[in-house]
């Protein structure tokens, strides 16, 4: 019988933990533009002025409290955790002549107190969290020039972090681009053929993580490289072709990408699907090598929920993590519409190691949720009932014979959320006492969330 091992762990994010955005001379990130309003991933805004809260740059205060918070990390007993650097604490403009001292020193401390305490980091470089004077300086990731700042970025974090840390993500969520453009550094407000944009953002993306790998393995030998797609599986509405193809046509661009990611080149598909919508990507041969050569050693992704694929374009709308499709009747939903499903997991994993046949990483998965305070304690059984089943199916893709590498719950903290900018929707083991407001002591409570996966990684270790 062919049985995987496992590490069991949590995540956050630095652009939605951190805060301190004044503080060790980080620089303004494009999340610390934006104020907490619903159209925040959409737009792009101007630097931020004195009278706006913005949520990001306080997160939830992680660059003071992290001490606090890594010694809670080893009470729940996690084998790993995963973060990420905030490239704007390295890189104040994202290019800088040097790197930043006091920034490079922060993750020092960080990365030495979780391997003292026994706690495999897993580090991502880029998720959500872009230097803003690079955004308005070079439009965004369309133009060649980030591969190059983005590597020097990498070369720096490998350099100095990679006797701890051995275990990278190069990006979150890469099929962001194409949803959330903004959000990460995509200049699409200004492009005139906005689909090319995201492409090429995308494309270029894929470039600065082939880079990264090459740089990562001389570096260091040990270290093992992947990078990360959100990926939901797609079901259709009904047995209708059109549904299915529908499906097919939604699931498409997580692939595309994965297809490079893990393959190193683009479909046949893929290619001509660009060709018939006009898009030209911009793409040398040295780089189709450098592709073709550089492979993810891992991929990664996060799950959320599934999706329902309908040709009706009358069907009532669901949302989601990056999009949502249609409503799924047989499915209950989170507060905020996203499908809870929980056998969704176990066919994500499926379609994944099947179509890649290569270790895989669930670095995000759980429910947002508004948790409340009784007598001090946050009684979040709805969040431990969503954790217990996503687990239960994982186990069970696990005794498959899925090699899943790594899961970590989303997330470890209450952070700010990152499509809405709003702290009552709390995805945290751990409660924060802040409000959307800013308002709030800051005081850390685990919940009966972080109580219950306590339990299970002391099992997990047996
Ligand atoms: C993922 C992101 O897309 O979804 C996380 O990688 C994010 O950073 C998570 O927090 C949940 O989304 P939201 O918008 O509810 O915070």
């Amino acid at each position: 019988m062919i049985k995987y091992p496992c590490m069991w762990g949590a995540a956050i994010s630095a652009g939605q933990c951190e805060g301190g955005s004044h503080k060790g001379n980080k620089g303004y990130s494009i999340g610390d533009t934006q104020p907490n309003e619903r159209e925040r991933c959409f737009k792009r805004y101007p630097l931020p002025d004195e009278h706006t809260y913005y949520a990001m740059q306080k997160g939830v205060e992680f660059y003071e409290y992290y001490e606090e918070d890594i010694q809670l990390l080893k009470e729940l007993g996690v084998q790993c955790f995963r973060m990420s650097i905030a490239w704007s604490r390295i890189f104040p403009h994202g290019d800088d002549e040097e790197p930043n001292e006091e920034g490079l020193a922060f993750y020092d401390r960080i990365f030495d107190l979780l391997v003292q305490g026994g706690i495999e980091p897993i580090v991502t470089l880029s998720h959500l969290e872009i230097p803003y004077a690079l955004f308005e300086k070079y439009d965004g990731w369309e133009n060649k020039h980030w591969i190059d700042a983005y590597t020097r970025y990498a070369k720096i974090c490998f350099s100095r972090y990679s006797d701890r840390v051995h275990l990278w993500i190069t990006f979150n969520e890469i099929n962001m681009a194409l949803y959330l453009p903004l959000s990460v550094g995509v200049g699409v407000d200004r492009s005139e053929h906005k689909e090319e944009c995201c492409w090429q953002a995308v494309h270029n993306m894929l470039v600065a993580n082939a880079k990264a790998i090459q740089l990562a393995k001389a570096i260091n030998a040990r270290n093992e490289v992947g990078a990360m797609i959100a990926y939901s599986p797609v079901y259709p509405m009904t047995c209708q072709p059109e549904d299915v193809l529908k499906a097919d046509e939604i699931r498409s661009n997580a692939l595309t990408i994965a297809d490079v990611l893990v393959h190193g080149a683009y479909s046949d598909i893929a290619l001509n699907r660009f060709e018939k919508a006009g898009i030209d990507l911009k793409m040398s041969e040295e780089e189709q090598i450098l592709l073709s050569k550089q492979r993810v050693d891992f991929l990664a992704t996060s799950y959320y929920n599934s999706i329902v694929a309908s040709s009706d374009d009358a069907a009532a709308k669901a949302s989601g993590n990056l999009f949502g499709g249609v409503k799924n009747p047989y499915l209950t939903e989170s507060e905020w519409g996203w499908t809870i499903d929980p056998l969704g997991i176990r066919i994500c994993l499926k379609e994944l190691y099947d179509r890649y046949n290569l270790p895989l990483m669930i670095v995000e998965n759980g429910l947002g949720a508004i948790d409340e305070v009784i007598d001090g304690q946050i009684h979040d059984e709805y969040r431990i009932a969503y954790l217990r089943e996503h687990i239960n199916e994982v186990l069970k893709a696990i005794d498959e014979g899925i090699n899943l590498k790594a899961y970590t719950m989303w997330s470890f903290l209450d952070l700010v959320s990152a499509s809405s900018g709003e702290m009552k929707k709390r995805y945290g083991l751990v409660y924060v006492d802040l409000d959307d407001e800013g308002k709030g002591t800051l005081k850390r409570i685990p919940k009966d969330s972080f109580k219950w996966y306590q339990k299970f990684l002391k099992k997990q270790r047996i």
